[in-house]
């Protein structure tokens, strides 16, 4: 089975920030996971390269547009570089492959008669590369995302028939049993979507004529464009459209959008419509998830407010910096973030729960048996017990994309664990019964090889370091692809008697 799943393409006007990070993280750790469970995974990210917003960021520091994207989407690279992040692919729009694949598109909807010329006068926001109406303007006329007053703009564009697929549109999102259903989500969200395609749609400009820097349209190389229509053509472009037919058919549709509310519209109406237009198959889900502030207000470069994904490794380490952004909101809930918020989160669940976890095991085990797993009979129960806390639930909150609830199922394991150890008082077994501390300690490092297992998604460089510390033998994510597509723990368990231990140092500080 394939499983497509896409971040939305970053704007390279500027570098990457935590708001980025976020999906980026959460579209890697889906990707980990899916792969952990056999599928063939397609993973894409990339940068958004064209537009009056990126030819005005790149005239204000004096520099050519492309000049400005090679930077900037070099930089995004570094930072999923820098955050693990495993993408199969990533997108610049200004690349050969995409020109040829938006060509392709515009030129098939001219050819069905879904585009046509109109004079068009309307308030555009640079912003967000769009136009308002009135109506969705705020009390004092200004864009209710940016904040800033659009412009007015009055040029002949070319058009797009949007209005022509309200219906198919609505039936397609509500009807769960229609063949081509696309599933939105949160609910909340798709009932938005729905409750405003109800009022009915406008047709969209989809070309400019004042902007050079943009893909020209091939019936008509004086307009470009309209940067939104070329940034969603993306996610065709990379699985191959339209010269690689056998790998369009193998990874097209996408299973997984993965974005903000900020860009939900797009991707929920504009993007299918232009698919039903071109007679293209339509994504299955997608997800929008929270939209977060930073101490109460949006984060902006100009207020100097912004987190950086360096800042967040450096703080936390790279696994922690993951795991913490992604599990600090409620998925697919607004809400608000702070770095008191990521160091009190980070304190509890890393560095007393999980850290506290493997340095104790692993001390008692070199205190008492010279860092090697004591023989001892194998008592799997433990172990076990984890796997039935974690099987069920967190598959399917991972399936559904509720992170910080597998990450919570996750942190009930530790904890489970933790009180295990508490329960059976190993430091007082070392004075009185080496025998039952050996199977205990034994039993200890079982417990954790399935909790690395299930980790490994959301912090894959710490999971492969809790495996070699607990001596568990060969490739972690080989041994956790069998479990996950079998589910079954082996007889003689994971580490087996006998075998080396490694001290691990302090995995996560204590930060005060
Ligand atoms: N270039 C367009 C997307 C085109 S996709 C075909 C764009 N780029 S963007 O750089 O502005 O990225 C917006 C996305 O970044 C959001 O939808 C979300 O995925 C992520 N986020 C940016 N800031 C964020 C928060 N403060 N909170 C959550 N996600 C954030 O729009």
């Amino acid at each position: 089975m394939k499983f497509y799943i896409t971040t939305p393409i970053y704007y390279a006007n500027g570098i990457p920030h935590i708001g980025h990070s976020y999906t980026t993280i959460a579209a890697d750790i889906m990707a980990r996971w899916k792969r952990l469970n056999n599928f063939d995974v397609y993973f894409l990210t990339g940068t958004d390269e064209h537009g009056s917003k990126i030819a005005e960021a790149a005239k204000a520091k004096g520099k050519k547009p492309q000049e400005l994207c090679d930077e900037m989407s070099a930089k995004f690279r570094e930072a999923w570089k820098l955050l693990d992040i495993s993408n199969d692919d990533f997108i610049r729009t200004t690349e050969q492959r995409h020109f040829i694949a938006v060509e392709n598109i515009v030129q098939t909807l001219f050819d069905k008669g879904l585009i046509f010329k109109k004079k068009y006068e309307g308030m555009y926001c640079i912003g967000c590369e769009r136009f308002f109406a009135k109506k969705d303007l705020d009390e004092n006329g200004c864009c209710p995302f940016h904040k800033t007053k659009p412009i007015l703009q009055s040029e002949e564009n070319y058009f797009f028939k949007l209005s022509s697929f309200q219906d198919a549109l609505l039936e397609r999102i509500t009807d769960v049993n229609h063949k081509e259903h696309i599933d939105i989500q949160p609910e909340e969200r798709r009932n938005e979507i729905v409750g405003k395609l109800k009022l009915g749609l406008e047709d969209v400009s989809f070309s400019r004529s004042a902007i050079e820097w943009g893909i020209p349209l091939p019936f008509d190389k004086s307009q470009t464009a309209y940067v939104w229509v070329d940034a969603l053509i993306n996610y065709i472009t990379a699985v191959g459209y339209p010269s690689d037919e056998t790998k369009f058919k193998k990874y097209w549709s996408a299973d997984i959008h993965l974005m903000a509310k900020d860009i939900l519209w797009f991707h929920s109406v504009i993007w299918p419509a232009v698919l039903m237009g071109a007679q293209l198959p339509l994504p299955k889900t997608i997800y929008s998830h929270g939209f977060f502030t930073l101490n109460g207000s949006k984060m902006s470069k100009s207020l100097g407010n912004v987190i950086s994904p360096q800042e967040l490794v450096e703080n936390y380490g790279v696994d922690a910096a993951r795991y913490l952004t992604v599990t600090l909101i409620p998925f697919g809930h607004d809400g608000d973030i702070s770095w008191q918020g990521l160091t009190l989160k980070y304190n509890m669940d890393l560095a007393n729960n999980l850290g506290n976890l493997i340095s104790r095991t692993l001390k008692m085990a070199e205190k008492n048996f010279n860092l090697k797993i004591p023989q001892a009979v194998l008592n799997l129960e433990l172990a076990k017990n984890v796997e039935r806390n974690l099987k069920e639930t967190f598959a399917s909150n991972m399936d559904n994309l509720q992170l910080h609830k597998a990450a919570e199922n996750l942190q009930d394991a530790i904890t489970l664990v933790n009180i295990q150890i508490e329960t059976d008082a190993p430091w007082k077994l070392a004075k009185t019964d080496k025998d039952k501390l050996a199977v205990c300690i034994y039993s200890y490092l079982q417990a954790i090889d399935i909790i690395a297992m299930y980790l490994l998604s959301f912090m894959p460089s710490l999971a492969e370091k809790i495996w070699q510390i607990t001596g568990a033998p060969g490739n972690i994510n080989d041994v956790a692809k069998k479990y996950f597509t079998n589910g079954i723990i082996p007889k003689e368990g994971f580490s087996v008697s006998g075998a080396d231990l490694q001290i691990p140092g302090i995995l996560f500080p204590r930060i005060l």
